[in-house]
């Protein structure tokens, strides 16, 4: 069942994802939780090492599981989905090292890229499955690095990024386009739906037609975020911009 949640803002709306996060390592502290990168997750990044240091979310024995890292970017590398979480949460909260889980985008390719892949399918499955998957939403309808397509990778793989995907991330690349990455390693679009819950969010009116098509629109790889109809427990966390089209 997909269940809409509408905020005033977005600092409304990570406040309360916080909270509700903060109750899950709660009452059940070795969560596993997947998470996202990306501008929309960052207000919900903050407020959780806000809720940590007064005390009210221990992480001590949670596991976690990024959704995507780019290829040819190792973990070090300022410019690496991996550095983002460091700067925005890892470096300032009680996770333990050996339980956070990042695909390698420094992998050599071709076998290097399979193999990687496999073992990230292993991780995950050892861990005992994804408890709760925060996601966010690209521009064109993507999660994690599932692009719009004739057809989806059911798991983790590389993908090859659109350019409209890659504009959305030159931030990270100095603005420069021609900088970022033409693939990525991404969990697939069946690794996302065997998360026992799924949380998405998406802020801003930039985001109103693929909120919109997601929810009301057709199941079509055209539009991969629209896969989430077929999840059992999918809440869409939604600020009013992007809930603009909703009826
Ligand atoms: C990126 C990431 C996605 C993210 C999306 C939206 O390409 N791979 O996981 O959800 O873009 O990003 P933003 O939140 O900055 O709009």
């Amino acid at each position: 069942m997909t269940r809409v949640r509408i905020f005033d803002s977005p600092a409304a709306l990570s406040r309360a994802l916080a909270g509700h996060v903060a109750r899950a390592l709660a009452a059940h502290p070795a969560i596993v939780l997947g998470l996202a990168t990306g501008r929309t997750p960052i207000p919900l990044y903050r407020e959780l090492v806000r809720l940590h240091g007064a005390g009210r979310a221990d992480f001590s024995r949670a596991t976690t599981f990024n959704l995507d890292e780019f290829l040819g970017v190792g973990a070090t590398d300022p410019r690496s989905y991996r550095a983002f979480m460091q700067t925005h949460l890892f470096d300032h909260v009680n996770l333990s090292a050996r339980r956070i889980h990042f695909l390698n985008g420094a992998v050599g390719p071709g076998r290097g890229v399979a193999r990687e892949c496999d073992r990230y399918e292993r991780a995950i499955e050892r861990a005992g499955g994804i408890d709760l998957q925060i996601l966010g939403l690209g521009m064109n309808g993507h999660i994690g690095f599932n692009e719009p397509a004739r057809a989806l990778a059911a798991r983790t793989h590389s993908a090859r990024l659109k350019p409209a995907t890659r504009r959305a991330n030159a931030p990270l690349f100095g603005n420069r386009v021609g900088a970022v990455p033409r693939e990525a390693l991404s969990m697939g679009m069946a690794t996302i739906l065997h998360a026992r819950r799924i949380v998405l969010l998406a802020t801003g009116s930039m985001k109103a037609r693929s909120v919109e098509r997601m929810i009301a629109g057709p199941v079509t790889p055209r539009l991969p975020a629209s896969f989430l109809q077929l999840h059992r427990h999918v809440d869409i966390w939604l600020d009013r911009a992007a809930a603009r089209n909703l009826g």
